[in-house]
């Protein structure tokens, strides 16, 4: 069972029901969110296995009977030392989100979301996503027996993602603009037929299930928050969920201190970075994004309220990175300390050494970067890598030992 929670807006604090599927403050039109009273409570998971579910007490769902898992969370953070060294930093982790089930964090909020969804009894999700969000609702459907409805900015999505949706079973609708336009259609669709559950990170639900990784830093790290979390932004959920995390465990008196939130986007889909750069308290919207970096490809994020929150609150900051950097860090990830990342994912890395080189981020400070979705989904980017040297070896002649010694 979950401590008792409500859902209540971001905005103006109006509270709602639990039970409430609207995504928007009907008073203000903020964003809804979910508050847990969690003061002075016994903490009933320390020796549990890892995993989302581990944290069961600060999860929204009321019945167990409707938990739909594929194992996810407990991913690994991992003390990369050789990168740390060429950029500067002792202490430099990654928490790599690619080891969850359909190769992204968005399993973590969706194993929340549509066990919650099967307990309000809704049976058609629907979702606007550059391609992550669809994996991973579709695959959570398919577990859970849910019709799958996914909004897709027509020939945009990276070709690893579209075939799990595919093998998933999901609908897939190609919408003829970019994801902004996709992400409004889908709430105008929601809006007009109340039978259709919106699962975009405008669900506050699946933002709980996503607050989770903060926990597990804090486990990882023996009870401590790190310094800094640097990750990429698109739509804005991840960074306020897990602000939102870190906050909780510190409310519980788990941690004494919570890390500065770093928000890293591509410099032509910036609105955030932008605004913060510029001491603004709202984005202005850019119009048509760009980036190679498609997961993050956003230029209206519905989560820009909360994201300016979290980064203010946490007196963190923002930066942009091109193309050039974010395919560098890539492969200085992959082959310095074997973590193959989306291009996306890498804009962290790419931030992370921004920041580095121009004196923003101390030596000896701990520092998380998250990297969020696994290599092997866009697999576009092999196309701009140098060929690699390979050999032909024809092992059924003989002498092939003799001929391979030469160039060994
Ligand atoms: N990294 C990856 C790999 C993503 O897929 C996304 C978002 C983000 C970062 C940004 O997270 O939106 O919470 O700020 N992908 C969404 C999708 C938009 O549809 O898969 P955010």
């Amino acid at each position: 069972m979950a401590w008792h929670y409500r859902l209540r807006c971001f905005n103006c604090h109006t509270e709602y029901l639990p039970q409430t599927t609207n995504h928007a403050c009907r008073k203000c039109g903020g964003l809804l969110e979910i508050s847990f009273d969690i003061s002075s409570k016994k903490i009933p998971w320390k020796n549990r296995s890892p995993g989302v579910w581990k944290y069961r007490e600060i999860l929204p769902l009321d019945d167990d009977r409707f938990i739909t898992s594929l194992y996810e969370g407990g991913t690994g953070l991992h003390h990369c030392q050789r990168l740390g060294r060429e950029l500067g930093l002792k202490n430099l982790y990654v928490k790599n989100e690619g080891e969850n089930p359909t190769g992204s964090f968005k399993d973590r909020g969706m194993t929340v979301a549509v066990s919650k969804a099967r307990e309000l009894r809704k049976r058609r999700m629907v979702c606007a996503s550059t391609g992550n969000t669809a994996a991973s609702l579709a695959a959570y459907s398919a577990k859970a027996g849910l019709e799958c409805i996914v909004f897709v900015p027509a020939g945009k999505v990276a070709r690893g993602k579209m075939l799990q949706v595919i093998i998933h079973g999901a609908r897939i609708f190609q919408v003829n603009g970019d994801f902004d336009q996709a992400m409004t259609s889908v709430i105008e669709l929601t809006e007009h037929r109340k039978g259709l559950y919106l699962m975009n990170s405008l669900n506050p639900f699946r933002l709980e299930g996503q607050k989770t990784l903060a926990f597990e830093v804090c486990d990882q790290l023996t009870n401590k928050a790190p310094d800094a979390i640097v990750l990429p932004v698109g739509n804005g959920g991840n960074i306020s969920a897990i602000w939102k995390g870190f906050s909780e465990f510190h409310d519980l008196g788990i941690v004494t201190k919570r890390p500065r939130m770093i928000g890293i986007q591509a410099e032509k889909s910036a609105p955030i970075a932008l605004a913060v750069k510029s001491g603004k308290n709202r984005i202005t919207p850019v119009a048509s994004p760009q980036t190679l970096a498609t997961a993050i490809r956003i230029g209206s994020p519905v989560n820009w309220a909360k994201v300016l929150q979290a980064i203010k609150e946490s007196e963190g900051s923002a930066e942009t990175v091109s193309d050039r950097e974010i395919l560098e860090a890539q492969k200085e990830l992959a082959a310095k300390e074997g973590l193959f990342v989306e291009p996306a994912s890498a804009a962290s890395i790419a931030g992370l050494r921004k920041m580095s080189e121009s004196g923003g981020i101390d030596r000896s400070e701990v520092i998380v970067c998250v990297t969020t979705g696994h290599g092997l989904k866009d697999p576009s980017v092999a196309n701009r890598l140098r060929q690699p040297e390979s050999y032909d070896l024809k092992i059924t002649e003989p002498h092939w030992i003799e001929r391979l010694e030469q160039v060994l």
